[in-house]
């Protein structure tokens, strides 16, 4: 068994008439213009922006809430499954420790120049899924979670670029950030993290709840509190080269595809090796023959995509779904989910592509599920009238019903 190589960088119910209860929805439709990006349309942002240069959006989000409180905040980052950071800049020294953190063991909200950063937010939290939502615009292979950042006055986590698009939306307090497109991007040396050494800021805003900064990968960025702030950081994922390749190759050996699946337990043979007086070297011929086993090894697109498909679904490791402890039979499922609908749960990924979806990390056949399935996997939702519809065939209801006895679909719209 191949070892995987290490990732760099995994209600109450309500019977009312449903309103509009598709999550695809929360975000912009590609051609209709909205606040969220300053008016432009989703289609304009991307060909004029997206991995391209920043913008500033005054009042994205108007009325903008927190998407839960600064105690809220410092309970999740208790959790052992919940990774967060501490980052201080006391006396002009970057310090950097990593969570769980006990509420006692931050520092007092009263102190100055901190900051906490919880990420994957999204994962516990409903309406941080349901602002992340708000971004599928974005393909949801790209979207990757939702941070949460609270700091005190003056707290930031220094001058410092990143490797990956960001909106950060302030959504609560004011931060100042100031931007630069700068070239050089070297690092202060021997700091627990990552501070520009030279920062040359071009451009300076102040952010006030609902404004928003869109942030292409290597600008230069540097946010720092005024008062107490709390900053909602939209990322998304940009694998690297190195891990796409040392992932797909595990995939590859996993599949046994590697080396030619006919042969692949066939052993090494050198009929031909003669007796050698230095035994330490490595023969050449060696060589050569294992490189040309090496060079059989083969793939097609149907690999590439199941590969990303399995892997960009593939729960992060931290999570852990939440199957319901005392279950519905399949009957009162069906009874229950025809009054209410269903919604995939907030940490489960749904991808599909022309004939395979993958949930949460496994690849099945579209095969008589593709009408219904892609309609759940964009809007994350069916509604009851749906769902009734649907659970005329007995096996879409035991399909459902296996996926909410798993935790993967919750009963109910989308909240
Ligand atoms: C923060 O929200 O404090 C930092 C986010 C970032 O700069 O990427
Ligand atoms: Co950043």
């Amino acid at each position: 068994m191949p070892v995987r190589p290490p990732d760099y960088p995994a209600g109450k119910a309500s019977a009312r008439p449903s309103r509009t209860p598709v999550s695809a929805s929360r975000a912009p439709s590609p051609d209709q213009s909205s606040p969220l990006l300053g008016n432009l349309t989703p289609s304009q942002f991307m060909r004029r922006y997206w991995q391209k240069k920043p913008l500033l959006i005054r009042q994205a989000i108007p009325d903008i809430a927190a998407p839960l409180t600064r105690d809220e905040l410092f309970e999740l980052a208790d959790q052992d499954e919940v990774e967060s950071r501490l980052i201080t800049h006391f006396r002009n020294k970057w310090q950097l420790e990593h969570g769980p953190f006990a509420a006692d063991e931050l520092p007092s909200v009263r102190q100055r120049a901190w900051t906490l950063l919880v990420q994957g937010v999204d994962l516990h939290n409903d309406s941080a899924r349901a602002l992340l939502d708000r971004f599928r615009f974005v393909p949801d292979a790209r979207l990757d979670d939702l941070m949460v950042s609270y700091a005190t006055d003056g707290g930031g986590v220094g001058p410092h670029f990143d490797s990956y698009d960001v909106f950060l939306l302030q959504v609560h307090g004011k931060r100042r950030w100031r931007i630069g497109a700068q070239r050089d991007l070297s690092l202060q040396p021997g700091l627990p993290l990552k501070v520009l050494q030279h920062f040359e800021p071009e451009e300076e805003w102040l952010l006030e709840p609902g404004d928003m900064l869109y942030l292409p990968p290597h600008i230069a960025h540097d946010g720092v509190a005024q008062g107490e702030c709390m900053t909602c950081s939209i990322g998304f994922r940009a694998p690297s080269t190195a891990e796409l390749a040392a992932q797909f190759l595990y995939y590859l050996a996993e599949r046994g595809e590697a080396a030619g699946a006919r042969d692949r337990d066939a052993l090494y043979r050198d009929p031909q090796q003669p007796a050698v007086a230095k035994p330490a070297a490595l023969p050449a011929a060696l060589v050569d023959r294992v490189g040309a086993i090496l060079a059989k090894i083969d793939w097609s697109d149907k690999d590439v995509s199941t590969f990303l498909g399995t892997y960009l679904s593939e729960p992060k490791p931290s999570v852990v779904f939440d199957p319901p402890q005392r279950p519905l039979d399949a009957a009162r499922f069906a009874k229950r989910a025809s009054n209410e609908g269903v919604r995939l749960d907030r940490k489960t990924v749904l991808l599909y592509d022309n004939r395979f979806y993958y949930l949460n990390g496994e690849e099945n056949s579209l095969t008589g599920v593709k009408s219904w399935l892609t309609e759940l996997a964009d809007s994350r939702y069916l509604s009851a009238k749906r769902f009734v519809t649907l659970s005329q065939q007995s096996s879409v209801t035991a399909l459902l019903h296996e996926w909410y006895r798993a935790g993967w679909i919750q009963m109910g719209e989308l909240r």
